[in-house]
C-alpha cells in the first residue's frame, strides 16, 4: 500500500501534486493530505483544517470490534510465540520500559508491518532494528504485528498535560500554515481510526521516543513518511515547541 520512500529522494518543498490519491482512504485525513502538496492552497481550508474542523474519531477503543480492526489478518496468538524476541526489548504486552524503545501496545498493526518493512529495505534506519527486522518473514510479520496490535492501547500517565503542547496538537499555527496534529493522529494522539492505520498512535507513547522521532523528522534522519508529510510537518519546529508536543502527547 505504502510507496517506497527509497524512489523519491523526499522534496521538502511543494512541488505540485504528488500522485498519493491511490494511496489513500477517501476521508479528512487524505483530503488534509491531499491540501498540503497543492502548492498554493485557501488559507480558509488551511484553517479549517488546522483548527481541526473535520469528522475525527478517536482511533478506536479496546473494544473487540475495533481490536479486530486495528490487528488485520494475522494470528495475534501465533504472533505471541513469534514475538519473544521482540517482547525481550518492546515488553510481554508491548509496553516497553526503556523510553527511547517504543510501546507498540494497540498500535495499528499495518503500522508495524509497514515499519518492519522499511526497517528491511533500510528506508529507516537503526542499528538494532535494521538487525531484527531482518529475522522475520512475510507471514510472521502479519502475525507479530496482530499480537502487538490486540493489546490496549497504549497510555500515559496524563500527569504532564502541557498547555502550550496541546494548543499546537488541537490547533496547529495557520499562521505560519502549519496543520494540526490531531487531523492526522486523532483526538489524543490515539489514532485517527481503525480504518486509517496509516496514522500511528502517539498517544501514551514514550516521550523521550517522541521527541527522538520529531528530530529525525525534522533534521532528516527518517524520511519513511508517505511524500515526507512528516517532515514537512516537523521542518520549522523549533527544540521548545518538540519538547512541549512529546510532553502532551506521551502523557494521553
Ligand atoms: C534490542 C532491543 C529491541 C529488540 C529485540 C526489538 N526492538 Fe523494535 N525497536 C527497538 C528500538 C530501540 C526502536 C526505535 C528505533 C528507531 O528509533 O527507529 C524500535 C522500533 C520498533 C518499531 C517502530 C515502532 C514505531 O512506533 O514506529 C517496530 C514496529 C518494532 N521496533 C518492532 C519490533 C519487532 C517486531 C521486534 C522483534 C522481531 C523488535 N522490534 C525487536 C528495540 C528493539
Ligand atoms: C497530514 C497528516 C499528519 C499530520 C498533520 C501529522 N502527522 Fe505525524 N505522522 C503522520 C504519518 C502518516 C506518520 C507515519 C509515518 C510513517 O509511515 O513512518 C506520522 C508519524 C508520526 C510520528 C512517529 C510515530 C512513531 O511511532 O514512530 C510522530 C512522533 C508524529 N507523527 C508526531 C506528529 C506531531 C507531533 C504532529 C503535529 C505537530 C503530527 N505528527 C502531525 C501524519 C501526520
Amino acid at each position: 500500500m505504502f510507496q517506497d520512500s527509497r524512489k523519491y529522494p523526499q522534496p521538502l518543498a511543494d512541488n505540485g501534486i504528488f500522485d498519493i490519491r491511490s494511496n489513500l482512504a477517501i476521508g479528512g485525513a487524505a483530503l488534509v493530505f491531499l491540501l498540503l502538496t497543492v502548492s498554493s492552497f485557501a488559507q480558509d481550508s488551511f484553517t479549517n483544517f488546522a483548527q481541526g474542523n473535520l469528522e475525527i474519531t478517536n482511533g478506536g477503543d479496546d473494544s473487540p470490534e475495533s481490536i479486530k480492526l486495528r490487528s488485520g489478518a494475522g494470528d495475534p496468538i501465533e504472533g505471541k510465540e513469534k514475538s519473544q524476541l521482540c517482547q525481550g526489548c518492546h515488553g510481554e504486552y508491548g509496553i516497553s520500559i526503556e523510553p527511547l524503545i517504543p510501546k507498540l501496545a494497540g498500535q495499528y498493526a499495518s503500522y508495524i508491518a509497514k515499519e518492519l518493512r522499511n526497517y528491511q529495505a533500510g528506508t529507516r534506519s537503526h542499528q538494532i532494528m535494521n538487525a531484527m527486522a531482518a529475522t522475520i518473514n512475510d507471514e510472521n510479520l502479519a502475525d507479530i504485528a496482530a499480537y502487538f496490535a490486540s493489546q490496549n492501547k497504549m497510555k500515559g500517565d496524563g500527569s504532564a498535560d502541557n498547555q502550550f503542547g496541546k494548543d499546537l496538537f488541537l490547533h496547529g499555527d495557520p499562521s505560519k500554515m502549519r496543520l494540526a496534529c490531531v487531523n492526522c493522529h486523532g483526538i489524543k494522539g490515539k489514532g485517527l481510526a481503525p480504518t486509517m492505520p496509516m496514522f500511528p498512535v502517539i498517544g501514551g507513547q514514550h516521550k523521550d521516543y517522541i521527541r527522538r522521532q520529531l528530530i529525525n523528522f525534522r533534521d532528516g534522519y527518517r524520511t519513511n513518511s508517505p511524500n515526507a508529510i512528516m517532515n514537512r510537518i516537523a521542518s520549522s519546529l523549533t527544540d521548545d515547541e518538540i519538547e512541549s508536543l512529546a510532553e502532551y502527547s506521551s502523557a494521553q
